[in-house]
């Protein structure tokens, strides 16, 4: 019998959101609603669905490798050049490819706790070695975190905007943070809900890019672009990083209607526009209503919101609300996570909190 080493044994497998119709089938319900996957509720871009319908028709051919439209569309609105973007299968995929890069087996990772679970999945996986931080006040603790460098450092993870807290960290704590990191560690700040966010105090990463520090920028088209099933994200980092990474990019790593539906929904801003408007709408209406019956929750810059439960019933609570049609995400033993849907999805899941809690 083949046997796995012990680092990949001993993962602890990523858990997604549970999709719809697998509760419906359980349950034998219908009409159930998802905010579990800070999916944009909305859907994908109406000029996406056209490209898409039109990509169909080259799927014979494999995909432009390099991606030459959309980098050209994404280099020219964020003023960087073709040669310092990177396109993957997901951000995930380059999550796992500045790890497959960068980090050999016994070299050191740092990310937070509660955090994006994918980051130390990936390290494990690699070989490397986790060195996890814990949030301060629900945001990463950059001082704590650069006090955790060492010789073996090779990765930090920074979640800016945090999943699953929806905190940010501003661009004072993160110019004292990038002063303290040496130049041999690569910072992977993660900005998949970049565009939600509205604090005039967010870090503006692409100012540490400018300077020529090591820094690798994520950003998705899963969230506000609404396109999370087609699976594509990109980076922006040094050509000197890029290079590195494309060596271990598989060569068709985005597949052509992932291409030409995320060109399509970058060009729509009238819907990324739309999808913001409903995310403050639904945020608002969310927070009043919990702090209407008295739930906390952390303030966010997201298009989620994290609970944090006085009784410390996460799981059962997360299990009621199933059986109510309502998928969440539990996130620990005191907390859920819910996603800011459409009006009336919000509205439900207040309906159903309400009469679960009896408030
Ligand atoms: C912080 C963070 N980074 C990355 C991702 C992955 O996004 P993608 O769908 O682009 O792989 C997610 C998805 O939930 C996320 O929350």
């Amino acid at each position: 019998m083949i046997n796995a080493p012990e680092y990949i044994k001993t993962i602890k497998p990523y858990v997604p959101g549970k999709p719809i119709e697998e509760l419906e089938r359980e349950l034998g319900i219908t009409g159930s609603i998802k905010l579990a996957s800070n999916e944009n509720p909305l859907g994908p871009s109406p000029r996406a669905i056209e490209a898409l319908s039109k990509g169909i028709e080259g799927l014979n051919r494999y995909p432009d490798g390099s991606a030459f439209h959309l980098k050209k569309s994404l280099a020219a609105r964020l003023g960087v050049s073709p040669d310092e973007i990177l396109l993957g299968n997901g951000s995930n995929e380059l999550i796992e490819l500045a790890v497959r890069t960068f980090l050999a087996p016994g070299d050191e990772a740092i990310s937070a706790r509660p955090s994006f679970v994918v980051y130390p999945t990936i390290v494990q996986s690699a070989g490397g070695k986790n060195v996890i931080v814990p949030l301060k006040d629900w945001r990463h603790d950059l001082d704590a975190m650069a006090d955790r460098i060492t010789g073996k450092t090779k990765l930090i993870f920074i979640a800016n905007p945090n999943n699953p807290t929806g905190t940010i960290n501003t661009n004072a704590e993160m110019d004292a943070f990038m002063n303290r990191v040496p130049e041999n560690v690569l910072v992977v700040v993660d900005e998949a809900y970049y565009e939600y966010v509205t604090s005039s105090e967010y870090a503006d990463s692409m100012k540490y890019f400018r300077q020529g520090r090591n820094i690798l920028i994520l950003r998705t088209f899963s969230k506000i672009y609404g396109l999370a099933g087609l699976r594509i994200g990109y980076g922006i980092a040094h050509t000197s990083i890029i290079t590195e990474k494309n060596k271990v990019r598989q060569p068709f790593n985005v597949n052509s209607l992932a291409q030409v539906a995320a060109l399509a929904a970058l060009e729509d801003e009238g819907h990324v526009e739309k999808a913001k408007k409903i995310n403050e709408e639904g945020k608002k209406f969310l927070c009043d209503e919990l702090r209407s019956m008295n739930i906390d929750y952390v303030p966010t810059e997201a298009n989620f919101i994290y609970i944090i439960l006085r009784d410390g019933n996460a799981p059962e609570l997360y299990n009621e609300l199933l059986k109510e049609g309502v998928i969440v995400r539990p996130m620990g033993s005191s907390e859920i996570r819910v996603t800011i849907g459409l009006p009336e999805e919000n509205k439900r899941f207040v309906q159903a909190l309400r009469k679960i809690q009896g408030k």
